[in-house]
């Protein structure tokens, strides 16, 4: 969603260290997009709607500057509508993440009082609050910062606002819910929403707390409570990747990257997250109750961690939506464990889902992939996924990586880590033959021949079901051609009257305790004209296509997610779409 990047240090092409910054960014999603500078005391600024793509900043010479991404949520897609939103006074210019609540409550007695509005956002009512505020505010170095705490506190909702003052150069920022980070350079100091856009510049962070401000000066960077004032004195942590990770590294587009990048992150896991996985399998088993959430595809792996821990461990763990829990945390006391996967460990909706928990007396263990991220630091025991960067906005590699954790922790609490290790590498190893070999040209000839039918369903039965969930979603964000996954059982009991002569349907067929009941499935919706494409060790009379794939046990369940992946991938080129970048989609959502 929105991302944010300020810069104030000595480099005189702040605009074009902005510029390349919010391109980093861009893989988080978004629509338009702005830069300011400060200039002979003005705020100068550029902004546009569509992409950055090959833009270059067009700005006088600044050691300042503050640019912003904008994934629209009040006003529409319009270049008035971008930030940086300026003031009256033409001295702030001042960009946001998140939703102001009480925006209109703010905005009458401001238009009242005089104050020009520009644009239809709930962001330029914030500008102008501060305008005041800082009309308010005494003269001095701490103008701005005052005058930022002050307005800040007026705002209700989830937010993080980052604002320039040209009169100082200084850059000011506060946060509630959207992530804020601090970086420290060499010389120069700056803001960004994502770790991301800092790390051309340094790995050297402070990750803004909830009810926490910053003053950015040259060279510096002051930490202060919202609530007191006081000043804090910040914790400095290291990224743990650097900007070679995030790069395409010959690949054509991140989502090749990162489905390749499978292998490699699942023998990292292996060689490298026993003891992790020992820690939480510890505090699964000592907890009166387990639930386990997530959203998308962190909820689809959280669902199959409810299978793994039932089938490795006989442990019952209960799995939920993260933005349905709340409906459900009647049932959570002191001594319940929630476990939250997220990739970004910012979705709002498992933010405030393990807030409400713990609120409850719950303890939180998180399985994130971004180390310093809000859920990271929520969490009383965090478990990294150690997938590096995922840039594509489809979550691939770090899927398999959750499914890989709960499968070592499933193992670890039946005392086999040793056996969940090997299970792992297996997995590693079969997706290196798979994407290497003939089957991934199957998979290409399948995508040719299905890339302009509506429909596609996914079948699967146990642990195979959240995979049928896992399939449909990568195939329908990617290309945009409906897919659905269903329960194996379920098809007859409604869904069954969808199929056509034509409609293509994958199966997922392993060789386990569904494989008989799933092939029954598949059999009467062959018979009412379907395209079968099977994902199994072995063929079947019934499948038009097999996609082989080898009986690894309950590792089979990490491999399988590969072939919606690819499918989904080539079904995207053949339709004409960035695969990295769906339409709609955000890689991180912070807004509700
Ligand atoms: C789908 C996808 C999303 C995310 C979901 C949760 O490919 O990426 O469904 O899984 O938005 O995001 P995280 O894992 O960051 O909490």
């Amino acid at each position: 969603m929105c991302g944010i990047f300020g810069y104030v240090g000595t480099d005189l092409d702040a605009a074009g260290l902005v510029l390349r910054a919010l391109k980093q960014l861009e893989y988080r999603g978004y629509d338009s997009w702005g830069v300011a500078v400060a200039h002979d005391r003005r705020v100068v600024l550029q902004k546009q709607t569509g992409k950055i793509g090959e833009a270059t900043a067009a700005l006088p010479p600044s050691t300042v500057g503050l640019g912003h991404t904008r994934w629209a949520t009040h006003g529409g897609v319009t270049q008035p509508n971008a930030h940086p939103h300026v003031d009256c006074a033409g001295r702030l210019a001042l960009v946001h993440n998140g939703i102001v609540a009480n925006y209109r409550e703010l905005r009458d007695p401001l238009t009242r009082s005089g104050h020009r509005f520009r644009s239809d956002t709930d962001t330029e009512v914030i500008t102008h609050v501060l305008e005041a505020c800082l009309a308010q505010a005494p003269d001095g170095p701490e103008q701005l910062l005052k005058a930022t705490i002050a307005a800040f506190r007026q705002l209700k909702g989830l937010n993080a606002i980052a604002v320039l003052d040209v009169r100082t150069g200084q850059i000011a920022a506060a946060k509630s819910g959207s992530p804020l980070i601090v970086g420290w350079g060499e010389g120069a100091t700056m803001l960004a929403s994502d770790y991301s856009a800092l790390l051309d510049h340094t790995r050297r962070v402070t990750f803004l707390d909830d009810g926490q401000a910053v003053l950015v000066t040259r060279g510096s960077g002051r930490l202060f409570d919202v609530e007191t004032g006081c000043e804090l004195a910040p914790e400095i942590a290291e990224i743990p990747w650097d900007r070679a990770a995030t790069e395409l590294a010959g690949y054509p587009d991140y989502m090749t990257k990162e489905i390749h990048e499978q292998p490699a992150t699942l023998r990292r896991i292996a060689a490298t997250s026993r003891h992790h996985a020992r820690q939480l399998a510890a505090l699964i088993g000592q907890a009166r109750d387990v639930f386990v959430i997530g959203c998308g595809t962190a909820g689809h792996a959280a669902l199959a961690g409810q299978y793994l821990l039932a089938r490795i461990a006989g442990h019952r763990v209960t799995f939920a939506t993260a933005s349905e829990f709340q409906y459900l945390q009647d049932f959570v006391t002191r001594g319940s464990l929630v476990v939250a996967l997220s990739q970004s460990g910012e979705t709002i909706d498992v933010i405030d889902a393990v807030r409400a928990a713990r609120g409850r007396g719950a303890s939180i263990a998180a399985v994130v992939n971004v180390e310093g991220s809000t859920l990271w630091r929520f969490a009383d025991h965090a478990v990294p996924l150690m997938a590096g960067p995922e840039r594509c906005v489809l979550s691939t590699k770090t899927f398999a990586a959750k499914l890989a954790i709960l499968m070592l922790t499933a193992y670890e609490l039946a005392r086999q880590g040793d056996v969940g290790c090997a299970c792992i590498i297996n997995a590693a190893d079969e997706i290196e033959r798979l994407l290497a070999g003939d089957r991934r040209d199957l998979i290409r000839r399948i995508a040719d021949e299905i890339s302009t039918r509506d429909h596609l369903f996914v079948i699967g039965r146990g642990p195979s079901y959240p995979l049928a969930l896992e399939t449909a979603l990568k195939v329908k964000e990617v290309s945009y051609v409906h897919a659905e996954g269903f329960a194996g059982g379920e098809l007859k009991h409604g869904v069954i009257a969808l199929i056509e002569p034509g409609t293509p349907c994958l199966v997922l067929a392993p060789r386990d305790e569904t494989h008989d009941d799933i092939l029954a499935g598949a059999m009467q919706v062959k018979a009412r004209g379907d395209m079968l494409i099977g994902v199994s060790p072995e063929p079947h009379e019934a499948f038009d296509y097999h996609i082989a794939v080898a009986d690894l046990g309950p590792a089979t369940a990490i491999v399988n997610a590969v072939p919606g992946q690819v499918l989904g991938y080539y079904l995207a080129l053949l339709r004409g779409h960035d695969p990295d970048k769906p339409r709609n989609l955000a890689k991180s959502v912070t807004v509700k």
